[in-house]
């Protein structure tokens, strides 16, 4: 009787270990699809910035990580080339200076540092007010292409309700002026980074 139920006992346990097991293999497999998802959401956008067909290598295994001046996670910069040759760059970066917290943006250039444009990727702005940073919403995402360093000048890098070039958010400053200076920070990672290191083929798996 005894051994009975210490063996009851056992399966027992090992019923729940096997559940317990099972549920965070499942847990990890949905953790990364939605990875996957996001990762290609970030891809199909990211095509979407270059002119079609100006590039011939595989973005996805193409990248290295720069870091931002005063961001705090790293950007995954993605690199676009035609016959081998630098096309374009693509900055996916995350500034926390939006109002809510993060914001996930593509920054685009070519390879002298011209903006090809720019699009939000993730944030938690305010529906109506600093959601209009999204494409989907407004156009004011669109002013930045064509902009780089210098153009406008260095100190007008700002939005105007801050004494800069770019419109500005209305109720919306500090989203807008949060996009603006992560925009500016990528350009001046461009212009500070070495072009052997910025275009130098991936070694690692990375
Ligand atoms: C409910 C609520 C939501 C807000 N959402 C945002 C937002 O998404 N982005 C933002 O910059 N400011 C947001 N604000 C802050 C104010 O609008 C703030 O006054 C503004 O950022 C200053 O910008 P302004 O100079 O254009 O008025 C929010 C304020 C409130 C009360």
């Amino acid at each position: 009787m005894a051994t009975g139920r210490w063996q009851a006992g056992v399966k027992l346990v090992a019923l729940g270990l096997a559940a317990a097991l099972l549920l965070a293999g499942l847990d990890q497999l949905t953790r990364e699809r939605i990875a996957d998802q996001q990762q290609r959401r970030a891809l199909a956008t990211l095509t979407e910035l270059l002119p079609p067909g100006s590039f011939d290598n595989n973005l996805v295994d193409d990248h290295i990580d720069l870091d931002l001046a005063g961001f705090e996670q790293p950007a995954r910069v993605y690199r676009a080339r035609a016959a081998g040759a630098p096309v374009a760059v693509i900055f996916d970066l995350v500034t926390g200076r939006g109002y809510s917290g993060d914001i996930r943006m593509l920054v685009a250039a070519d390879p002298q540092g011209r903006v090809l444009g720019v699009r939000v990727l993730e944030h938690r702005e305010t529906p109506g007010l600093g959601d209009r940073i999204e494409i989907e919403r407004s156009d004011w995402i669109r002013q930045f292409t064509g902009t780089r360093l210098g153009e406008p000048a260095e100190e007008r890098w700002a939005t105007s309700r801050r004494g800069g070039d770019f419109d500005g958010l209305t109720s919306a400053t500090i989203t807008a002026e949060a996009v603006v200076q992560a925009v500016r920070a990528a350009l001046e990672t461009l212009d500070q980074t070495d072009q052997q290191r910025l275009w130098q083929p991936e070694t690692g798996s990375g």
